[in-house]
């Protein structure tokens, strides 16, 4: 088990997939940022990954503030004849920081490799964006005594290349596939396990800045399991997908941290 030295600040970073209108998001955000500058004590980063058309409108309320944008994908290209595409480019243009790069939704529905999911992760450095790399293993994979293997080979796909520079140019974040939407949560304890075998990954290939980068824990994560997961020395905060989308328990969670 290996546990960073400089323990970083968690990220509680909020998923939406395809909830809420554009029109529902503002309120919506404007209810967190008065709930966090009342707040006294953010112990976490918070970073909502909204839908692509959510983000202009966002990032006019969050703009330097404590709450940062992203995008819950991107192209694999930089620009071009690539209808329905839109590209990191875009996405910082309106105010995105982060993108989740190989969720295990697009892995399913949208068939996307690791040959894919590499060249995203390459796409979204090169634009400046903050990738929030997902792994995770199904499953049959877990019951086969296969999970550790699935994710560090998942990680090797993605990270092959990868223009590193600094913990704070990559996130990575363990989402099981059976604990996503389910209400199924891995236990602390197979999280934490995980999660470490993902940072001594990071730091053999990028070295003491590797076992600093960011590694979150994501499936089914909600008020009343956060404190125990995020307790753990090698989880660094949670990728939220259905309890992000209500403010009261994204707080929770956050104050969890
Ligand atoms: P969930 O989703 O919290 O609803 O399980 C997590 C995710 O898909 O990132």
């Amino acid at each position: 088990m290996t546990v960073s030295a400089t323990r970083a600040r968690a990220l509680v970073a909020g998923n939406w997939k395809m909830h809420k209108l554009p029109s529902e998001a503002a309120a919506w955000l404007r209810d967190l940022l008065a709930a966090v500058s009342a707040s006294e004590d953010t112990a976490a980063d918070i970073a909502l990954l909204v839908p692509y058309t959510h983000l202009p409108g966002m990032a006019k309320l969050a703009f330097g503030g404590p709450v940062a944008l992203g995008a819950q994908d991107l192209s694999s290209h930089t620009e071009g004849a690539y209808t329905g595409e839109v590209s990191g480019a875009m996405l910082r243009d309106v105010g995105a920081a982060y993108v989740i790069v190989g969720h295990s939704e697009r892995r399913a529905y949208h068939h996307e490799d690791d040959a894919l999911v590499n060249a995203k992760l390459a796409a979204a450095s090169t634009a400046g964006l903050v990738p929030i790399l997902c792994v995770g293993e199904s499953r049959e994979q877990r019951d086969a005594g296969e999970a550790g293997n699935v994710v560090l080979s998942q990680l090797t796909g993605a990270l092959d290349g990868f223009a590193f520079t600094g913990p704070g140019s990559l996130v990575v974040a363990y989402e099981p596939v059976w604990a996503i939407g389910t209400g199924l949560t891995a236990t602390a304890a197979d999280a934490q396990e995980m999660c470490a075998l993902i940072r001594q990954a990071l730091e053999r290939r990028f070295g003491q800045e590797g076992s600093e980068v960011r590694v979150l824990y994501g499936g089914s994560m909600k008020p009343s399991n956060a404190a125990e997961l995020l307790a753990k020395p090698d989880i660094d905060g949670g990728l939220i997908g259905g309890a992000s989308l209500d403010v009261a328990d994204l707080l929770a969670i956050a104050g969890a941290a």
